[in-house]
Protein backbone atom coordinates (compact mmCIF):
# COMPACT_ATOMS: atom_id res chain seq x y z
CA UNK A 1 0.00 0.00 0.00
CA UNK A 2 2.86 2.33 0.76
CA UNK A 3 4.64 2.00 -2.18
CA UNK A 4 1.24 3.58 -4.00
CA UNK A 5 0.39 6.08 -1.48
CA UNK A 6 3.77 7.80 -1.26
CA UNK A 7 4.57 8.32 -5.13
CA UNK A 8 1.16 9.34 -5.58
CA UNK A 9 1.90 12.15 -2.53
CA UNK A 10 4.76 13.11 -4.43
CA UNK A 11 2.26 13.37 -8.04
CA UNK A 12 0.27 15.90 -6.39
CA UNK A 13 3.21 17.82 -4.73
CA UNK A 14 4.39 18.17 -8.23
CA UNK A 15 0.90 19.42 -9.38
CA UNK A 16 0.53 16.59 -11.90
CA UNK A 17 -2.63 14.18 -12.48
CA UNK A 18 -2.39 10.99 -10.65
CA UNK A 19 -2.42 9.16 -13.94
CA UNK A 20 0.38 10.79 -15.31
CA UNK A 21 3.28 9.83 -13.60
CA UNK A 22 6.30 10.26 -15.47
CA UNK A 23 8.36 7.42 -14.22
CA UNK A 24 4.82 5.09 -15.73
CA UNK A 25 5.19 5.94 -18.91
CA UNK A 26 6.98 5.10 -21.69
CA UNK A 27 9.82 7.66 -22.59
CA UNK A 28 10.13 9.46 -26.36
CA UNK A 29 14.14 9.81 -25.42
CA UNK A 30 13.44 5.25 -25.24
CA UNK A 31 11.32 4.74 -27.59
CA UNK A 32 13.92 6.48 -30.16
CA UNK A 33 16.98 5.38 -28.02
CA UNK A 34 19.62 4.62 -31.31
CA UNK A 35 17.73 6.62 -33.85
CA UNK A 36 17.57 10.24 -32.69
CA UNK A 37 17.99 12.25 -29.79
CA UNK A 38 14.61 13.91 -28.56
CA UNK A 39 14.73 17.24 -27.30
CA UNK A 40 12.58 20.17 -25.65
CA UNK A 41 13.11 23.66 -25.64
CA UNK A 42 12.83 25.02 -21.68
CA UNK A 43 11.95 28.41 -20.30
CA UNK A 44 13.69 28.88 -17.42
CA UNK A 45 11.08 27.97 -14.44
CA UNK A 46 12.46 24.52 -15.67
CA UNK A 47 15.72 24.68 -15.28
CA UNK A 48 15.35 26.74 -12.24
CA UNK A 49 13.38 24.61 -10.08
CA UNK A 50 10.53 26.20 -10.12
CA UNK A 51 8.50 24.63 -12.35
CA UNK A 52 9.17 21.26 -10.79
CA UNK A 53 6.00 19.47 -12.60
CA UNK A 54 7.29 20.44 -16.36
CA UNK A 55 11.33 19.45 -14.71
CA UNK A 56 9.87 16.05 -13.83
CA UNK A 57 8.11 15.67 -17.82
CA UNK A 58 11.69 16.95 -19.16
CA UNK A 59 13.68 14.55 -17.18
CA UNK A 60 11.64 11.27 -17.51
CA UNK A 61 11.25 12.15 -21.60
CA UNK A 62 13.96 13.92 -23.01
CA UNK A 63 17.52 13.56 -23.56
CA UNK A 64 18.34 16.87 -24.87
CA UNK A 65 17.48 20.04 -24.17
CA UNK A 66 17.50 23.81 -25.82
CA UNK A 67 17.26 26.95 -23.78
CA UNK A 68 13.93 29.14 -25.28
CA UNK A 69 15.95 32.68 -24.10
CA UNK A 70 18.46 32.97 -21.90
CA UNK A 71 21.07 32.09 -24.37
CA UNK A 72 19.88 34.54 -27.13
CA UNK A 73 21.70 38.14 -27.05
CA UNK A 74 19.37 40.51 -25.59
CA UNK A 75 19.09 37.93 -22.56
CA UNK A 76 23.15 37.13 -22.30
CA UNK A 77 24.99 40.45 -23.19
CA UNK A 78 22.19 43.08 -22.90
CA UNK A 79 24.65 46.27 -22.75
CA UNK A 80 27.81 46.65 -24.15
CA UNK A 81 30.41 44.50 -21.62
CA UNK A 82 27.57 43.09 -19.75
CA UNK A 83 27.15 39.55 -19.86
CA UNK A 84 24.36 37.62 -17.36
CA UNK A 85 25.45 34.06 -17.09
CA UNK A 86 23.13 33.55 -13.93
CA UNK A 87 20.36 31.66 -15.63
CA UNK A 88 22.48 30.20 -18.74
CA UNK A 89 24.93 28.36 -15.83
CA UNK A 90 21.84 27.84 -14.49
CA UNK A 91 20.63 25.47 -17.66
CA UNK A 92 23.91 24.04 -18.71
CA UNK A 93 24.00 22.54 -14.76
CA UNK A 94 20.44 21.17 -15.69
CA UNK A 95 21.76 19.29 -18.33
CA UNK A 96 25.07 18.03 -17.04
CA UNK A 97 22.90 16.64 -13.88
CA UNK A 98 20.43 14.96 -16.34
CA UNK A 99 23.26 13.85 -18.79
CA UNK A 100 21.92 15.49 -21.42
CA UNK A 101 22.81 17.16 -24.90
CA UNK A 102 23.24 20.32 -24.24
CA UNK A 103 21.89 22.90 -27.09
CA UNK A 104 23.21 26.50 -27.37
CA UNK A 105 20.66 28.96 -29.02
CA UNK A 106 21.56 31.04 -30.58
CA UNK A 107 24.45 33.28 -31.59
CA UNK A 108 23.40 35.36 -34.78
CA UNK A 109 20.42 36.50 -35.31
CA UNK A 110 18.22 40.17 -36.55
CA UNK A 111 15.82 39.42 -33.44
CA UNK A 112 16.29 39.43 -29.91
CA UNK A 113 19.76 41.18 -30.08
CA UNK A 114 19.43 44.88 -28.89
CA UNK A 115 19.89 48.14 -31.16
CA UNK A 116 23.70 49.08 -29.62
CA UNK A 117 24.82 45.66 -30.90
CA UNK A 118 25.24 47.73 -34.51
CA UNK A 119 25.77 51.47 -33.13
CA UNK A 120 28.69 53.08 -31.85
CA UNK A 121 28.63 54.51 -28.63
CA UNK A 122 26.87 57.82 -30.45
CA UNK A 123 24.21 55.71 -31.95
CA UNK A 124 25.73 55.93 -35.36
CA UNK A 125 26.03 52.92 -37.00
CA UNK A 126 28.90 50.73 -36.69
CA UNK A 127 31.00 49.90 -39.81
CA UNK A 128 32.63 46.39 -40.78
CA UNK A 129 35.45 45.66 -38.88
CA UNK A 130 33.75 47.06 -35.85
CA UNK A 131 30.73 44.29 -36.22
CA UNK A 132 33.12 41.73 -36.54
CA UNK A 133 34.76 42.62 -33.66
CA UNK A 134 31.57 42.67 -31.49
CA UNK A 135 30.33 39.60 -33.04
CA UNK A 136 33.58 37.76 -32.36
CA UNK A 137 33.66 39.14 -28.83
CA UNK A 138 30.17 37.65 -28.10
CA UNK A 139 30.98 34.43 -29.16
CA UNK A 140 34.43 33.64 -27.56
CA UNK A 141 33.02 34.85 -24.49
CA UNK A 142 29.67 32.84 -24.73
CA UNK A 143 30.39 30.08 -26.42
CA UNK A 144 34.27 29.94 -24.45
CA UNK A 145 32.24 29.71 -21.47
CA UNK A 146 30.64 26.59 -21.81
CA UNK A 147 33.56 25.48 -24.19
CA UNK A 148 32.69 21.14 -23.88
CA UNK A 149 29.77 21.49 -22.06
CA UNK A 150 27.12 22.76 -24.55
CA UNK A 151 28.00 20.62 -27.28
CA UNK A 152 26.37 22.29 -30.09
CA UNK A 153 25.65 25.60 -31.37
CA UNK A 154 22.67 27.46 -33.57
CA UNK A 155 25.57 30.03 -34.93
CA UNK A 156 23.48 31.58 -37.49
CA UNK A 157 19.71 31.89 -37.21
CA UNK A 158 17.52 32.89 -39.55
CA UNK A 159 19.82 34.66 -42.47
CA UNK A 160 17.37 33.20 -45.17
CA UNK A 161 14.35 35.22 -46.50
CA UNK A 162 11.44 32.94 -47.98
CA UNK A 163 12.39 33.57 -51.01
CA UNK A 164 15.28 32.47 -50.84
CA UNK A 165 17.66 34.79 -50.62
CA UNK A 166 19.47 36.27 -47.74
CA UNK A 167 17.74 38.01 -45.34
CA UNK A 168 18.56 42.30 -45.31
CA UNK A 169 19.52 42.30 -41.73
CA UNK A 170 21.66 44.37 -40.19
CA UNK A 171 24.77 41.55 -40.13
CA UNK A 172 24.23 41.29 -43.64
CA UNK A 173 24.48 44.98 -44.64
CA UNK A 174 26.89 45.88 -41.74
CA UNK A 175 29.48 43.18 -42.62
CA UNK A 176 28.47 42.19 -45.80
CA UNK A 177 28.02 38.06 -47.29
CA UNK A 178 30.71 36.45 -45.22
CA UNK A 179 28.80 37.67 -41.60
CA UNK A 180 27.51 34.10 -41.80
CA UNK A 181 31.33 32.37 -42.30
CA UNK A 182 32.46 34.48 -39.71
CA UNK A 183 29.97 33.53 -37.29
CA UNK A 184 30.93 29.82 -37.43
CA UNK A 185 35.10 30.79 -37.94
CA UNK A 186 34.49 32.35 -34.61
CA UNK A 187 32.76 29.97 -32.60
CA UNK A 188 34.79 26.57 -34.50
CA UNK A 189 37.73 29.01 -32.52
CA UNK A 190 35.96 28.95 -29.25
CA UNK A 191 35.38 25.37 -29.24
CA UNK A 192 36.67 23.39 -31.98
CA UNK A 193 34.66 20.29 -30.76
CA UNK A 194 31.50 22.17 -30.42
CA UNK A 195 28.47 20.90 -33.61
CA UNK A 196 27.87 24.16 -35.19
CA UNK A 197 24.52 24.77 -36.67
CA UNK A 198 22.64 26.65 -39.61
CA UNK A 199 18.88 26.88 -38.06
CA UNK A 200 15.60 28.06 -40.05
CA UNK A 201 12.01 27.78 -40.59
CA UNK A 202 10.33 27.18 -43.54
CA UNK A 203 12.86 24.61 -44.88
CA UNK A 204 10.52 22.79 -46.82
CA UNK A 205 9.43 25.28 -48.94
CA UNK A 206 10.83 25.09 -52.88
CA UNK A 207 12.23 28.64 -52.89
CA UNK A 208 13.91 28.82 -49.35
CA UNK A 209 15.21 25.06 -49.80
CA UNK A 210 16.89 26.78 -52.68
CA UNK A 211 18.58 29.12 -51.33
CA UNK A 212 19.48 26.88 -48.15
CA UNK A 213 21.19 24.61 -50.70
CA UNK A 214 23.57 27.16 -52.42
CA UNK A 215 23.98 28.97 -48.88
CA UNK A 216 25.41 25.40 -47.24
CA UNK A 217 26.93 24.31 -50.35
CA UNK A 218 29.34 27.31 -50.40
CA UNK A 219 30.21 27.55 -46.79
CA UNK A 220 31.11 23.72 -47.25
CA UNK A 221 33.34 24.53 -50.31
CA UNK A 222 35.01 27.98 -48.30
CA UNK A 223 35.85 24.48 -45.53
CA UNK A 224 33.20 26.89 -43.06
CA UNK A 225 32.84 24.11 -39.97
CA UNK A 226 29.60 23.91 -40.07
CA UNK A 227 27.80 20.75 -39.32
CA UNK A 228 24.59 20.73 -39.41
CA UNK A 229 21.07 22.40 -40.32
CA UNK A 230 18.11 22.54 -38.10
CA UNK A 231 14.54 22.59 -39.67
CA UNK A 232 12.82 24.48 -36.92
CA UNK A 233 9.90 22.60 -38.09
CA UNK A 234 6.89 25.08 -36.93
CA UNK A 235 4.24 23.02 -38.96
CA UNK A 236 0.77 23.36 -39.50
CA UNK A 237 -1.77 20.45 -39.73
CA UNK A 238 -1.83 20.92 -43.30
CA UNK A 239 1.86 22.13 -43.98
CA UNK A 240 4.45 20.76 -45.34
CA UNK A 241 3.45 17.53 -46.95
CA UNK A 242 5.54 14.73 -45.70
CA UNK A 243 6.57 14.45 -49.48
CA UNK A 244 7.64 18.09 -49.07
CA UNK A 245 9.34 18.02 -45.68
CA UNK A 246 10.79 14.16 -47.09
CA UNK A 247 12.74 15.38 -49.86
CA UNK A 248 13.67 18.72 -47.95
CA UNK A 249 15.49 16.68 -45.81
CA UNK A 250 16.72 14.41 -48.30
CA UNK A 251 18.05 17.69 -50.08
CA UNK A 252 20.15 19.16 -47.60
CA UNK A 253 21.67 15.66 -45.72
CA UNK A 254 23.31 14.99 -49.63
CA UNK A 255 24.74 17.93 -49.04
CA UNK A 256 27.10 16.01 -45.95
CA UNK A 257 25.66 18.04 -42.93
CA UNK A 258 23.67 16.61 -40.34
CA UNK A 259 20.58 17.64 -40.23
CA UNK A 260 18.43 18.07 -37.18
CA UNK A 261 14.55 19.37 -35.92
CA UNK A 262 15.21 21.96 -33.68
CA UNK A 263 11.70 23.98 -32.84
CA UNK A 264 8.76 20.95 -33.44
CA UNK A 265 5.52 21.83 -33.12
CA UNK A 266 2.30 21.89 -34.57
CA UNK A 267 -0.27 24.64 -34.76
CA UNK A 268 -4.12 23.34 -34.94
CA UNK A 269 -5.79 26.85 -34.67
CA UNK A 270 -6.89 28.48 -37.44
CA UNK A 271 -4.04 30.70 -39.27
CA UNK A 272 -4.31 34.30 -38.52
CA UNK A 273 -2.80 35.32 -41.81
CA UNK A 274 -1.99 33.85 -45.36
CA UNK A 275 1.84 33.77 -44.19
CA UNK A 276 2.91 30.16 -43.01
CA UNK A 277 6.32 31.24 -41.33
CA UNK A 278 7.44 32.05 -37.94
CA UNK A 279 8.75 35.93 -38.14
CA UNK A 280 8.47 36.51 -34.72
CA UNK A 281 7.91 40.27 -35.30
CA UNK A 282 4.58 39.15 -36.68
CA UNK A 283 1.61 40.44 -34.58
CA UNK A 284 -2.31 39.69 -35.50
CA UNK A 285 -5.42 40.93 -33.10
CA UNK A 286 -7.43 38.48 -30.86
CA UNK A 287 -10.75 37.79 -32.08
CA UNK A 288 -13.00 34.62 -31.03
CA UNK A 289 -12.53 32.86 -34.87
CA UNK A 290 -9.00 33.28 -33.96
CA UNK A 291 -9.49 31.29 -30.80
CA UNK A 292 -12.14 28.50 -30.89
CA UNK A 293 -10.77 25.88 -28.48
CA UNK A 294 -10.49 28.44 -25.36
CA UNK A 295 -11.60 25.60 -22.91
CA UNK A 296 -10.28 22.29 -24.50
CA UNK A 297 -9.66 20.47 -27.81
CA UNK A 298 -12.41 18.61 -29.06
CA UNK A 299 -11.37 14.96 -29.65
CA UNK A 300 -11.61 14.83 -33.43
CA UNK A 301 -9.00 17.46 -33.69
CA UNK A 302 -6.52 15.45 -30.84
CA UNK A 303 -6.66 12.64 -33.20
CA UNK A 304 -6.33 14.37 -35.99
CA UNK A 305 -3.06 15.89 -34.61
CA UNK A 306 -2.20 12.80 -33.45
CA UNK A 307 -2.33 11.70 -37.20
CA UNK A 308 -0.23 13.99 -38.33
CA UNK A 309 2.48 13.82 -35.54
CA UNK A 310 2.25 10.35 -36.68
CA UNK A 311 2.94 11.23 -40.09
CA UNK A 312 6.18 13.35 -39.37
CA UNK A 313 7.71 11.05 -37.31
CA UNK A 314 7.11 8.29 -39.94
CA UNK A 315 9.58 10.52 -42.34
CA UNK A 316 11.68 11.51 -39.24
CA UNK A 317 12.58 7.47 -38.94
CA UNK A 318 13.37 7.00 -42.21
CA UNK A 319 15.38 9.35 -41.91
CA UNK A 320 17.25 8.58 -39.03
CA UNK A 321 20.83 8.28 -40.52
CA UNK A 322 20.89 11.36 -41.25
CA UNK A 323 18.70 12.92 -38.36
CA UNK A 324 20.58 13.29 -35.01
CA UNK A 325 17.90 15.16 -32.92
CA UNK A 326 14.13 16.35 -32.94
CA UNK A 327 13.48 18.99 -29.92
CA UNK A 328 10.21 20.24 -29.93
CA UNK A 329 9.53 23.93 -28.95
CA UNK A 330 8.90 23.78 -25.14
CA UNK A 331 7.33 21.23 -23.12
CA UNK A 332 3.54 21.14 -22.60
CA UNK A 333 0.73 23.33 -24.29
CA UNK A 334 0.15 25.98 -21.44
CA UNK A 335 3.89 27.50 -21.93
CA UNK A 336 4.31 27.34 -25.56
CA UNK A 337 5.16 30.46 -28.04
CA UNK A 338 1.94 29.43 -29.94
CA UNK A 339 -0.45 30.81 -26.73
CA UNK A 340 1.14 34.48 -27.59
CA UNK A 341 1.96 34.55 -31.43
CA UNK A 342 1.09 35.53 -33.83
CA UNK A 343 -1.92 36.08 -31.70
CA UNK A 344 -1.23 37.09 -28.33
CA UNK A 345 -3.62 35.56 -25.75
CA UNK A 346 -4.94 32.10 -27.85
CA UNK A 347 -5.40 28.87 -26.32
CA UNK A 348 -2.87 26.57 -28.40
CA UNK A 349 -2.44 22.84 -28.36
CA UNK A 350 0.88 22.57 -30.10
CA UNK A 351 2.75 20.00 -28.66
CA UNK A 352 2.60 16.32 -26.67
CA UNK A 353 1.89 16.79 -23.10
CA UNK A 354 -1.56 19.56 -22.76
CA UNK A 355 -1.77 22.46 -20.29
CA UNK A 356 -1.85 19.73 -17.29
CA UNK A 357 1.12 17.90 -18.18
CA UNK A 358 -1.06 14.76 -19.23
CA UNK A 359 0.03 13.08 -22.44
CA UNK A 360 -2.03 13.47 -25.17
CA UNK A 361 -2.81 10.90 -27.77
CA UNK A 362 -0.24 12.78 -30.45
CA UNK A 363 2.32 11.26 -27.42
CA UNK A 364 0.80 7.66 -28.05
CA UNK A 365 1.01 8.35 -31.60
CA UNK A 366 4.93 9.49 -31.87
CA UNK A 367 5.93 6.29 -29.29
CA UNK A 368 3.97 3.84 -31.57
CA UNK A 369 5.52 4.77 -34.86
CA UNK A 370 9.22 4.15 -32.93
CA UNK A 371 7.93 1.00 -31.74
CA UNK A 372 6.14 0.31 -35.03
CA UNK A 373 9.20 0.31 -36.57
CA UNK A 374 11.17 -1.73 -33.75
CA UNK A 375 8.86 -4.41 -34.44
CA UNK A 376 9.57 -4.36 -38.15
CA UNK A 377 12.98 -4.99 -37.71
C1 LIG B 1 12.32 31.22 -33.73
C2 LIG B 1 13.57 31.21 -32.87
C3 LIG B 1 13.30 30.70 -31.50
C4 LIG B 1 12.00 31.19 -30.95
C5 LIG B 1 10.90 30.83 -31.88
C6 LIG B 1 9.56 31.21 -31.34
O1 LIG B 1 12.04 30.06 -34.35
O2 LIG B 1 14.63 30.50 -33.42
O3 LIG B 1 14.33 31.12 -30.66
O4 LIG B 1 12.04 32.57 -30.73
O5 LIG B 1 11.15 31.53 -33.07
O6 LIG B 1 9.49 31.26 -29.97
Amino acid sequence: MRSIIVPLIILVALGLPADADPQQQPSLKDAYKGRFLVGAALNASVFTGSDARDAEIVKAQFNAITPENVLKWEKVHPEPGRYDFDLPDQYVAFGEKNHMFIVGHTLVWHQQTPKWVFEDAKGNPLGRDALLKRMHDHIATVVGRYKGRIKGWDVVNEALDDDGTLRQTPWLKIIGEDYIAKAFEFAHEADPKAELYYNDYSLPNKAKLHGAIELIRKLKAEGVPITGVGFQGHYKMDWPSADDLDAAITAIAKLGVKVMITELDIDVLPPAMQYRGADVSLNVKLQPQLNPYPNGLPDSVQQKLAKRYADLFRVFLKHREDISRVTFWGVTDASSWLNNWPVKGRTSYPLLFDRDGRAKPAFDAVIKVARGASAAK
